[in-house]
């Protein structure tokens, strides 16, 4: 589909950090209607994925041609200790815009998580089955079959660890470093036996514009290129700040952390985009220059 200033996007579960990229990206391209139950911004609505009548009233006022759903309780450790909101929201949540989107038959995005893998293999491609191990991945993977099955006109893409944000948004990696380092710690422990591909929302956000208008439907692997431990990640932000004399950086395994990050974990969660090459719709640099780009928002 072609996507023009006429065009009217509707994008469920924007206020994240992913949401503040393709609200941008789109926004400037389309005409947007942005909701999440976090209004964070001024050009947010609300608009809760987990409540039927009110999604279905709030899309079909709005009649979209397109609908994105970023909407997703996004804390593993918080999923594993309230499972009904995590299925609610991740999984009946996703059933619920898929449904309503099918019904007004406009395409539908939904993003999905590397994290869906158990790690047994080394990389993934957009073919290898999941075998998701938390409540979070369970979750979101329920969504992703959901829609698979559901929508013929279904674009899924399967991210990584997800870079973006900036100081406010980001809840994720690169942000807990910075807290760190903003709080004057010299030495950071991070583990190296957690692969995989970081994903950068600016980068994220226009792939999906471009896939989009590809028409090419289905389910891809959209992460950025090369991949990593988080330790790897953990240098490069720190080398990229100019901090790297004053702030070391010590490699650890998930044992240190096994009390505050409790949930299950892939060791590998590393993906190629195999499906975007092939098609010629890759649109995702390598996590190096990503990072250089976004580590700017830091300084
Ligand atoms: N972050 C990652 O590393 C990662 C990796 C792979 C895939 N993804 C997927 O990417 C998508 C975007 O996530 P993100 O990275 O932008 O995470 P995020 O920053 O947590 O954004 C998700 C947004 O959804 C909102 N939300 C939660 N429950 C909702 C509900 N019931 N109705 C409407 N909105 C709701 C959240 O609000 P609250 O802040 O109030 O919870 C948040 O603003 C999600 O589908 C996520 O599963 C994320």
């Amino acid at each position: 589909m072609k996507i023009t200033k006429e065009t009217k996007v509707y994008i469920a579960g924007c206020g994240g950090m992913l949401g503040e990229a393709v609200y941008e990206y789109f926004s400037a391209r389309s005409q947007v209607l942005a909701t999440d139950i976090d209004q964070n911004t001024d050009w947010l609505e609300y608009a809760d994925v987990r409540e039927y009548g009110d999604m279905h009233r709030s899309i079909t006022a709005f009649d979209p041609d397109l609908i994105i759903n970023l909407a997703a309780l996004t804390d593993l450790e918080y999923c594993e200790k309230n499972p009904d909101n995590a299925w609610a929201t991740n999984a009946l949540g996703a059933e619920n815009v898929a449904l309503i989107a099918s019904k007004l038959d406009v395409p539908i995005v939904y993003i999905c998580t590397a994290g869906i893998v158990d790690g047994k293999q080394d990389v993934y491609n957009d073919f290898d089955a999941p075998n998701p191990l938390s409540i979070y991945a369970k979750a979101k993977y329920h969504g992703e079959l959901f829609v698979q099955r559901n929508n013929q006109q279904h674009f899924i893409f399967r991210a990584g660890w997800m870079m973006g944000g900036g100081p406010e948004k980001d809840k994720k990696f690169v942000n807990k470093i910075f807290q760190q380092i903003q709080s004057g710690q010299k030495e950071l422990f991070v583990v190296d036996d957690k692969l995989g591909t970081p994903t950068y929302t600016v980068s994220f956000a226009r792939g999906i514009f471009k896939v989009v208008e590809s028409g090419l439907f289905g389910l891809y692997n959209q992460v950025c290129g090369g991949d990593c431990s988080r330790y790897d990640v953990a240098v490069e932000f720190v080398k990229l700040l100019g901090l790297e004399e004053e702030i070391k950086v010590t490699k650890v395994s998930s044992d240190h952390f096994k009390t505050e990050y409790f949930a299950p974990r892939p060791p590998s969660e590393k993906l190629v985009n195999f499906k975007l090459d092939r098609r010629n719709i890759n649109f995702m640099p390598d996590w190096h220059d990503a990072l250089r780009d976004y580590a700017e928002r830091f300084k």
